[in-house]
Protein backbone atom coordinates (compact mmCIF):
# COMPACT_ATOMS: atom_id res chain seq x y z
CA UNK A 1 0.00 0.00 0.00
CA UNK A 2 1.20 3.43 -0.89
CA UNK A 3 1.45 5.81 2.17
CA UNK A 4 1.79 9.60 1.94
CA UNK A 5 3.09 12.13 4.62
CA UNK A 6 0.75 14.79 5.36
CA UNK A 7 2.49 18.20 7.40
CA UNK A 8 0.88 20.94 9.21
CA UNK A 9 4.02 23.59 8.72
CA UNK A 10 5.13 26.49 10.30
CA UNK A 11 6.03 24.75 13.69
CA UNK A 12 9.16 25.85 15.45
CA UNK A 13 11.02 22.50 16.34
CA UNK A 14 12.69 21.74 19.84
CA UNK A 15 13.72 18.52 20.94
CA UNK A 16 16.32 15.57 21.01
CA UNK A 17 16.83 13.20 18.24
CA UNK A 18 19.02 9.90 17.77
CA UNK A 19 20.78 9.58 14.39
CA UNK A 20 20.58 6.42 13.31
CA UNK A 21 23.49 4.46 11.27
CA UNK A 22 24.39 5.43 8.18
CA UNK A 23 22.62 3.43 5.42
CA UNK A 24 25.55 4.59 2.63
CA UNK A 25 27.89 2.78 5.46
CA UNK A 26 25.56 -0.13 6.31
CA UNK A 27 24.66 -1.23 2.70
CA UNK A 28 28.76 -1.87 1.81
CA UNK A 29 29.20 -3.24 5.37
CA UNK A 30 26.21 -5.87 4.40
CA UNK A 31 27.94 -6.48 0.99
CA UNK A 32 31.25 -7.53 2.95
CA UNK A 33 29.99 -9.82 5.51
CA UNK A 34 29.59 -12.38 2.16
CA UNK A 35 33.78 -12.26 2.54
CA UNK A 36 33.99 -15.07 5.03
CA UNK A 37 31.75 -17.92 6.31
CA UNK A 38 31.83 -17.09 9.71
CA UNK A 39 29.24 -15.10 11.30
CA UNK A 40 28.82 -11.22 11.62
CA UNK A 41 27.41 -8.71 13.75
CA UNK A 42 26.68 -5.47 12.88
CA UNK A 43 25.27 -2.73 15.20
CA UNK A 44 23.73 0.69 15.15
CA UNK A 45 21.78 -0.54 11.76
CA UNK A 46 19.26 1.73 10.60
CA UNK A 47 15.79 0.52 9.85
CA UNK A 48 15.62 1.80 6.46
CA UNK A 49 13.81 -0.04 3.78
CA UNK A 50 17.41 -0.50 1.54
CA UNK A 51 18.83 -2.20 4.27
CA UNK A 52 15.88 -5.36 4.17
CA UNK A 53 16.28 -4.91 0.13
CA UNK A 54 19.91 -5.83 0.82
CA UNK A 55 19.38 -8.69 3.02
CA UNK A 56 16.82 -10.18 1.06
CA UNK A 57 19.67 -9.98 -2.14
CA UNK A 58 21.92 -11.44 0.52
CA UNK A 59 19.71 -14.40 1.53
CA UNK A 60 19.39 -15.36 -2.16
CA UNK A 61 23.47 -15.74 -2.38
CA UNK A 62 23.50 -17.71 0.57
CA UNK A 63 23.72 -15.56 3.30
CA UNK A 64 21.27 -16.40 6.63
CA UNK A 65 20.44 -12.84 8.49
CA UNK A 66 18.60 -11.63 11.22
CA UNK A 67 17.66 -8.15 12.28
CA UNK A 68 16.60 -7.19 15.68
CA UNK A 69 16.52 -3.64 16.82
CA UNK A 70 19.21 -2.20 15.60
CA UNK A 71 21.65 -5.17 14.90
CA UNK A 72 22.01 -7.97 12.36
CA UNK A 73 23.78 -11.41 12.66
CA UNK A 74 24.41 -12.60 9.62
CA UNK A 75 26.41 -15.79 8.45
CA UNK A 76 26.91 -16.83 4.72
CA UNK A 77 28.28 -20.52 5.12
CA UNK A 78 28.55 -20.74 1.62
CA UNK A 79 28.05 -19.32 -2.13
CA UNK A 80 24.55 -20.80 -2.97
CA UNK A 81 23.83 -18.50 -5.94
CA UNK A 82 26.22 -16.05 -7.62
CA UNK A 83 23.74 -14.18 -9.57
CA UNK A 84 22.20 -10.61 -8.05
CA UNK A 85 19.25 -10.71 -10.00
CA UNK A 86 17.79 -7.93 -12.18
CA UNK A 87 14.59 -6.89 -9.93
CA UNK A 88 17.42 -6.37 -6.76
CA UNK A 89 19.39 -3.90 -8.54
CA UNK A 90 16.86 -1.94 -10.72
CA UNK A 91 15.36 -1.54 -7.06
CA UNK A 92 18.54 -0.15 -5.40
CA UNK A 93 21.84 0.52 -7.13
CA UNK A 94 23.70 -0.52 -4.29
CA UNK A 95 23.56 -4.03 -4.90
CA UNK A 96 26.48 -3.97 -7.36
CA UNK A 97 28.52 -4.02 -4.13
CA UNK A 98 27.89 -7.67 -3.87
CA UNK A 99 30.17 -7.48 -7.43
CA UNK A 100 33.77 -7.09 -6.00
CA UNK A 101 33.07 -10.15 -2.80
CA UNK A 102 31.35 -12.64 -4.40
CA UNK A 103 33.95 -12.70 -7.07
CA UNK A 104 36.57 -12.78 -3.95
CA UNK A 105 35.31 -15.47 -2.57
CA UNK A 106 33.56 -17.23 -5.10
CA UNK A 107 35.44 -16.60 -8.22
CA UNK A 108 32.68 -15.81 -9.63
CA UNK A 109 29.82 -13.39 -10.28
CA UNK A 110 26.72 -12.39 -12.20
CA UNK A 111 25.32 -8.89 -11.17
CA UNK A 112 22.52 -7.31 -12.96
CA UNK A 113 23.75 -3.82 -14.85
CA UNK A 114 22.48 -1.18 -12.43
CA UNK A 115 21.61 0.96 -15.68
CA UNK A 116 20.52 4.79 -15.20
CA UNK A 117 18.55 5.90 -12.60
CA UNK A 118 16.79 9.38 -11.86
CA UNK A 119 19.99 11.07 -11.19
CA UNK A 120 21.63 10.66 -14.22
CA UNK A 121 23.88 7.93 -16.45
CA UNK A 122 25.66 6.79 -13.56
CA UNK A 123 28.43 4.68 -15.42
CA UNK A 124 29.83 1.66 -14.05
CA UNK A 125 32.81 1.61 -16.43
CA UNK A 126 35.62 1.85 -13.31
CA UNK A 127 33.96 -1.23 -11.33
CA UNK A 128 34.48 -3.29 -14.61
CA UNK A 129 38.04 -1.61 -15.85
CA UNK A 130 39.40 -2.26 -12.09
CA UNK A 131 38.03 -6.01 -11.59
CA UNK A 132 39.20 -6.74 -15.41
CA UNK A 133 42.84 -5.26 -14.10
CA UNK A 134 42.70 -7.31 -11.43
CA UNK A 135 42.74 -10.65 -13.59
CA UNK A 136 38.62 -11.19 -13.91
CA UNK A 137 37.11 -12.53 -17.52
CA UNK A 138 34.15 -10.14 -17.63
CA UNK A 139 31.91 -10.02 -20.35
CA UNK A 140 28.34 -8.37 -20.60
CA UNK A 141 25.26 -10.74 -21.50
CA UNK A 142 21.44 -9.72 -21.45
CA UNK A 143 21.75 -7.17 -19.17
CA UNK A 144 23.96 -8.76 -16.46
CA UNK A 145 27.66 -8.25 -15.83
CA UNK A 146 29.06 -11.89 -15.65
CA UNK A 147 32.72 -12.04 -14.31
CA UNK A 148 35.10 -14.80 -13.22
CA UNK A 149 38.54 -15.74 -12.56
CA UNK A 150 41.25 -15.87 -9.71
CA UNK A 151 42.25 -11.95 -8.50
CA UNK A 152 45.04 -10.42 -8.81
CA UNK A 153 46.70 -7.40 -7.27
CA UNK A 154 47.19 -4.57 -9.54
CA UNK A 155 47.60 -1.36 -9.49
CA UNK A 156 44.85 1.03 -10.62
CA UNK A 157 44.01 4.72 -11.71
CA UNK A 158 40.32 5.58 -11.14
CA UNK A 159 39.28 8.08 -13.42
CA UNK A 160 37.06 9.83 -10.94
CA UNK A 161 36.81 9.16 -6.98
CA UNK A 162 33.74 6.61 -7.01
CA UNK A 163 32.18 5.60 -3.83
CA UNK A 164 30.76 2.39 -5.33
CA UNK A 165 34.04 1.52 -7.41
CA UNK A 166 36.16 2.20 -4.58
CA UNK A 167 34.42 0.15 -2.02
CA UNK A 168 34.11 -2.62 -4.84
CA UNK A 169 37.87 -3.07 -5.23
CA UNK A 170 38.82 -2.77 -1.93
CA UNK A 171 36.42 -5.67 -1.21
CA UNK A 172 37.66 -7.57 -4.22
CA UNK A 173 41.09 -7.02 -3.23
CA UNK A 174 41.22 -8.15 0.44
CA UNK A 175 41.19 -11.62 -0.61
CA UNK A 176 43.44 -11.22 -3.93
CA UNK A 177 46.70 -12.17 -4.62
CA UNK A 178 48.94 -9.11 -3.85
CA UNK A 179 48.59 -5.56 -3.51
CA UNK A 180 45.99 -3.14 -4.99
CA UNK A 181 46.71 0.06 -5.15
CA UNK A 182 44.06 2.43 -5.90
CA UNK A 183 44.79 6.07 -7.30
CA UNK A 184 42.19 8.86 -6.92
CA UNK A 185 40.09 6.64 -4.36
CA UNK A 186 37.13 7.93 -3.20
CA UNK A 187 37.59 9.41 0.83
CA UNK A 188 34.65 9.46 2.08
CA UNK A 189 34.09 8.64 5.59
CA UNK A 190 31.75 5.43 4.54
CA UNK A 191 34.72 4.25 2.69
CA UNK A 192 36.93 4.49 5.79
CA UNK A 193 34.24 3.23 7.81
CA UNK A 194 34.33 -0.21 5.67
CA UNK A 195 38.07 -0.52 5.08
CA UNK A 196 37.91 -0.61 8.59
CA UNK A 197 35.63 -3.37 9.71
CA UNK A 198 37.66 -5.09 6.79
CA UNK A 199 40.81 -4.68 8.84
CA UNK A 200 39.20 -5.92 11.58
CA UNK A 201 37.77 -9.07 9.51
CA UNK A 202 41.87 -9.29 9.05
CA UNK A 203 42.12 -7.59 5.93
CA UNK A 204 45.47 -5.29 5.05
CA UNK A 205 44.38 -1.79 4.20
CA UNK A 206 46.19 1.13 4.85
CA UNK A 207 45.77 4.94 3.35
CA UNK A 208 41.57 4.86 3.46
CA UNK A 209 40.17 8.71 4.00
CA UNK A 210 43.27 9.71 1.53
CA UNK A 211 43.47 9.34 -2.17
CA UNK A 212 45.48 6.21 -2.59
CA UNK A 213 44.49 3.05 -1.02
CA UNK A 214 46.40 0.43 -0.46
CA UNK A 215 45.35 -3.28 0.04
CA UNK A 216 47.20 -6.51 0.43
CA UNK A 217 45.58 -9.40 -0.29
CA UNK A 218 45.03 -12.12 2.91
CA UNK A 219 44.25 -15.81 2.15
CA UNK A 220 40.64 -15.31 4.42
CA UNK A 221 39.03 -13.27 6.18
CA UNK A 222 37.38 -13.81 9.90
CA UNK A 223 33.91 -13.08 11.25
CA UNK A 224 33.52 -9.69 13.47
CA UNK A 225 31.31 -7.59 15.29
CA UNK A 226 31.04 -4.27 14.04
CA UNK A 227 29.40 -0.59 15.31
CA UNK A 228 28.12 1.21 11.95
CA UNK A 229 29.11 4.58 11.33
CA UNK A 230 26.26 7.14 12.54
CA UNK A 231 25.04 9.00 9.16
CA UNK A 232 26.24 12.39 8.30
CA UNK A 233 23.42 13.08 5.95
CA UNK A 234 20.74 12.65 7.90
CA UNK A 235 22.60 14.86 10.57
CA UNK A 236 22.67 17.47 8.36
CA UNK A 237 19.28 17.30 7.02
CA UNK A 238 18.10 17.36 10.85
CA UNK A 239 20.35 20.32 11.81
CA UNK A 240 18.39 21.93 8.62
CA UNK A 241 14.94 21.47 9.92
CA UNK A 242 16.19 23.12 13.29
CA UNK A 243 17.72 25.96 10.64
CA UNK A 244 14.14 26.28 8.68
CA UNK A 245 12.03 26.31 11.70
CA UNK A 246 14.21 28.84 13.57
CA UNK A 247 14.04 25.86 16.15
CA UNK A 248 16.87 23.72 18.49
CA UNK A 249 17.26 20.21 18.18
CA UNK A 250 19.79 18.23 20.35
CA UNK A 251 21.91 15.83 18.14
CA UNK A 252 22.64 12.56 19.70
CA UNK A 253 24.83 9.50 18.20
CA UNK A 254 26.45 11.73 15.78
CA UNK A 255 29.72 13.81 15.11
CA UNK A 256 30.73 17.71 14.86
CA UNK A 257 32.43 16.81 11.87
CA UNK A 258 29.46 16.17 10.00
CA UNK A 259 28.06 19.33 10.21
CA UNK A 260 31.55 20.97 8.52
CA UNK A 261 29.21 21.43 5.43
CA UNK A 262 26.49 23.47 7.27
CA UNK A 263 29.23 25.46 9.49
CA UNK A 264 30.98 27.07 6.11
CA UNK A 265 28.20 27.32 4.04
CA UNK A 266 24.81 28.22 6.18
CA UNK A 267 25.68 31.64 8.23
CA UNK A 268 23.82 32.32 11.27
CA UNK A 269 23.44 28.35 12.18
CA UNK A 270 24.63 28.09 16.02
CA UNK A 271 26.35 24.47 16.48
CA UNK A 272 27.91 23.89 20.14
CA UNK A 273 28.80 20.75 20.64
CA UNK A 274 27.80 19.45 24.79
CA UNK A 275 29.76 15.90 24.04
CA UNK A 276 27.43 13.76 24.37
CA UNK A 277 24.89 15.72 21.86
CA UNK A 278 25.57 18.53 19.20
CA UNK A 279 23.37 21.49 20.04
CA UNK A 280 22.13 23.18 16.61
CA UNK A 281 19.61 26.51 16.60
CA UNK A 282 19.90 29.64 14.59
CA UNK A 283 18.68 30.30 11.27
CA UNK A 284 19.63 31.35 7.78
CA UNK A 285 20.94 34.32 7.63
CA UNK A 286 23.36 34.95 4.36
CA UNK A 287 23.10 33.26 0.86
CA UNK A 288 25.74 30.59 -0.25
CA UNK A 289 26.83 29.52 -3.58
CA UNK A 290 27.36 26.16 -3.69
CA UNK A 291 28.98 23.01 -6.02
CA UNK A 292 28.71 20.18 -5.26
CA UNK A 293 32.08 17.61 -5.17
CA UNK A 294 33.43 14.58 -3.81
CA UNK A 295 34.22 14.60 -0.20
CA UNK A 296 35.51 16.60 1.14
CA UNK A 297 33.57 18.58 -1.09
CA UNK A 298 30.22 19.43 -0.39
CA UNK A 299 27.74 16.57 -0.75
CA UNK A 300 25.36 15.56 -4.03
CA UNK A 301 23.31 14.28 -1.03
CA UNK A 302 22.75 17.50 0.26
CA UNK A 303 22.09 19.36 -2.30
CA UNK A 304 18.14 19.21 -2.45
CA UNK A 305 17.55 19.93 1.29
CA UNK A 306 20.00 22.46 1.14
CA UNK A 307 18.16 24.15 -1.71
CA UNK A 308 15.01 24.00 0.15
CA UNK A 309 16.96 26.12 3.23
CA UNK A 310 18.23 28.42 0.68
CA UNK A 311 14.35 29.19 0.27
CA UNK A 312 14.54 31.21 3.32
CA UNK A 313 17.94 32.98 2.71
CA UNK A 314 17.45 36.74 1.92
CA UNK A 315 18.62 37.02 -1.74
CA UNK A 316 20.02 34.60 -4.33
CA UNK A 317 21.90 31.63 -3.89
CA UNK A 318 23.04 29.50 -6.15
CA UNK A 319 23.77 25.53 -6.67
CA UNK A 320 26.03 23.52 -8.84
CA UNK A 321 25.25 20.31 -9.42
CA UNK A 322 28.65 18.19 -10.10
CA UNK A 323 28.18 14.81 -9.70
CA UNK A 324 24.78 14.08 -11.39
CA UNK A 325 23.42 15.16 -14.74
CA UNK A 326 19.53 15.25 -13.33
CA UNK A 327 19.37 15.63 -9.62
CA UNK A 328 17.12 19.00 -9.36
CA UNK A 329 13.56 16.82 -9.70
CA UNK A 330 12.25 18.13 -6.66
CA UNK A 331 12.89 21.95 -8.27
CA UNK A 332 9.15 21.98 -10.01
CA UNK A 333 7.86 20.50 -6.67
CA UNK A 334 9.45 23.52 -4.24
CA UNK A 335 8.29 26.01 -7.02
CA UNK A 336 4.78 24.59 -6.30
CA UNK A 337 5.34 25.12 -2.86
CA UNK A 338 6.08 29.04 -3.69
CA UNK A 339 10.06 29.13 -3.94
CA UNK A 340 11.58 31.37 -6.66
CA UNK A 341 13.80 28.74 -8.23
CA UNK A 342 15.33 29.11 -12.08
CA UNK A 343 17.70 26.31 -13.59
CA UNK A 344 20.21 26.83 -16.26
CA UNK A 345 22.13 23.82 -17.15
CA UNK A 346 23.16 22.43 -13.87
CA UNK A 347 23.44 25.36 -11.39
CA UNK A 348 20.04 26.52 -9.91
CA UNK A 349 19.48 30.08 -8.72
CA UNK A 350 17.16 30.50 -5.70
CA UNK A 351 15.83 33.59 -4.77
CA UNK A 352 14.60 34.29 -1.45
CA UNK A 353 13.28 34.78 0.57
CA UNK A 354 9.83 33.59 -0.22
CA UNK A 355 7.22 32.43 2.19
CA UNK A 356 6.60 28.67 1.42
CA UNK A 357 2.70 27.45 1.41
CA UNK A 358 1.83 23.97 1.52
CA UNK A 359 0.99 21.59 -1.56
CA UNK A 360 0.02 18.01 -2.75
CA UNK A 361 3.80 17.29 -3.78
CA UNK A 362 5.95 13.93 -4.71
CA UNK A 363 8.66 13.07 -3.65
CA UNK A 364 10.95 11.60 -6.92
CA UNK A 365 13.78 10.22 -5.02
CA UNK A 366 15.59 10.25 -1.74
CA UNK A 367 17.12 13.39 -1.05
CA UNK A 368 14.64 15.13 -3.04
CA UNK A 369 12.00 13.74 -0.90
CA UNK A 370 13.68 14.95 2.19
CA UNK A 371 13.66 18.06 0.70
CA UNK A 372 10.23 18.53 0.42
CA UNK A 373 9.60 17.01 4.04
CA UNK A 374 11.92 20.55 5.08
CA UNK A 375 9.65 22.61 3.12
CA UNK A 376 6.40 21.49 4.53
CA UNK A 377 7.83 22.27 7.82
CA UNK A 378 8.34 25.83 7.06
CA UNK A 379 5.36 25.87 4.94
CA UNK A 380 2.21 27.72 5.44
CA UNK A 381 -0.66 25.41 5.78
CA UNK A 382 -0.67 21.37 4.95
CA UNK A 383 1.64 19.65 2.67
CA UNK A 384 0.90 15.56 1.40
CA UNK A 385 3.64 14.21 -0.25
CA UNK A 386 3.65 11.46 -2.12
CA UNK A 387 5.39 8.69 -2.89
CA UNK A 388 7.01 8.52 0.26
CA UNK A 389 8.63 5.38 -0.02
CA UNK A 390 11.54 6.97 -1.90
CA UNK A 391 12.18 8.96 1.55
CA UNK A 392 11.44 5.22 3.43
CA UNK A 393 14.74 4.08 1.58
CA UNK A 394 17.26 6.49 4.39
CA UNK A 395 15.04 8.17 6.92
CA UNK A 396 14.57 5.56 9.99
CA UNK A 397 11.97 6.87 12.30
CA UNK A 398 11.56 10.10 10.19
CA UNK A 399 7.90 10.75 11.70
CA UNK A 400 8.85 9.71 15.02
CA UNK A 401 12.09 11.85 14.83
CA UNK A 402 10.16 14.89 13.63
CA UNK A 403 6.95 14.66 16.04
CA UNK A 404 9.52 14.25 19.46
CA UNK A 405 10.58 17.32 18.31
CA UNK A 406 7.15 19.02 17.87
CA UNK A 407 6.24 18.92 14.02
CA UNK A 408 2.97 17.90 12.97
CA UNK A 409 3.50 15.10 10.70
CA UNK A 410 1.45 11.66 10.14
CA UNK A 411 1.80 9.26 7.88
CA UNK A 412 -1.08 7.86 5.94
CA UNK A 413 -2.14 5.57 3.00
CA UNK A 414 -1.64 7.49 0.16
CA UNK A 415 -4.55 8.55 -1.82
CA UNK A 416 -4.18 7.66 -5.57
CA UNK A 417 -1.98 8.91 -8.16
CA UNK A 418 -3.68 11.56 -10.02
CA UNK A 419 -3.10 11.05 -13.92
CA UNK A 420 -0.30 13.44 -15.17
CA UNK A 421 -0.91 16.16 -17.36
CA UNK A 422 -0.98 15.23 -21.08
CA UNK A 423 0.25 16.48 -24.06
N1 LIG B 1 30.89 7.05 -12.10
C1 LIG B 1 31.50 6.73 -13.29
N2 LIG B 1 31.94 5.43 -13.46
C2 LIG B 1 31.81 4.50 -12.48
C3 LIG B 1 31.20 4.85 -11.26
C4 LIG B 1 30.75 6.15 -11.11
O1 LIG B 1 31.63 7.54 -14.20
O2 LIG B 1 32.22 3.34 -12.70
C5 LIG B 1 30.35 8.42 -11.93
C6 LIG B 1 28.81 8.36 -11.83
O3 LIG B 1 28.19 8.34 -13.07
C7 LIG B 1 28.48 9.59 -11.01
C8 LIG B 1 29.71 9.78 -10.12
O4 LIG B 1 30.74 8.96 -10.69
O5 LIG B 1 28.36 10.70 -11.85
C9 LIG B 1 29.48 9.39 -8.67
O6 LIG B 1 29.20 8.02 -8.57
P1 LIG B 1 29.65 7.12 -7.33
O7 LIG B 1 30.09 5.80 -7.87
O8 LIG B 1 30.59 7.87 -6.45
O9 LIG B 1 28.27 6.96 -6.57
P2 LIG B 1 27.62 5.64 -6.02
O10 LIG B 1 28.62 4.84 -5.28
O11 LIG B 1 26.80 5.00 -7.08
C10 LIG B 1 27.06 6.73 -3.72
C11 LIG B 1 25.86 6.93 -2.85
C12 LIG B 1 24.95 7.99 -3.45
C13 LIG B 1 25.74 9.28 -3.58
C14 LIG B 1 27.00 9.03 -4.45
C15 LIG B 1 27.89 10.25 -4.55
C16 LIG B 1 25.46 4.77 -1.85
C17 LIG B 1 24.60 3.57 -1.75
N3 LIG B 1 25.12 5.68 -2.75
O12 LIG B 1 26.59 6.27 -4.98
O13 LIG B 1 23.90 8.17 -2.50
O14 LIG B 1 24.94 10.26 -4.18
O15 LIG B 1 27.77 7.97 -3.85
O16 LIG B 1 28.31 10.65 -3.30
O17 LIG B 1 26.44 4.91 -1.13
C18 LIG B 1 21.77 8.72 -1.71
O18 LIG B 1 22.10 8.27 -0.59
O19 LIG B 1 20.70 9.39 -1.87
C19 LIG B 1 22.62 8.46 -2.88
C20 LIG B 1 22.20 8.56 -4.12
Amino acid sequence: MLEEFIIQGKTKLKGRIRINGAKNSVLKLLTACLLTDQPMTLLNVPHVSDVFSMLQLLEVLGSNAHFANDQINIVTPQIISETAPYEFVRKMRASIGVLGPLLARHKKAIVSLPGGCSLGARAVDIHLNSLTAMGADIHLENGYIHAKGDLKGATLNFHFPSMGATENVMMAATLAKGTTIIHNAAREPEIVDLANMLCQMGAQIQGQGTSTIEIQGVDQLKGTKYTTLSDRLETSTYAMAALITEGEIDLYNTKEEFLSDIKTYIKGAVIQNYGDYIKVSGKIEDVANITTAPFPGFPTDLQAPTMTLLTQAPGMSTIHEALFENRFTHVPELIRMGAKIEIKDRTAYIYGKTPLYGAPVMATDLRAGIALVLAGLVAQGETRIKRIYHIDRGYAHLVENLTACGADIKRAPQEADQIHAQG
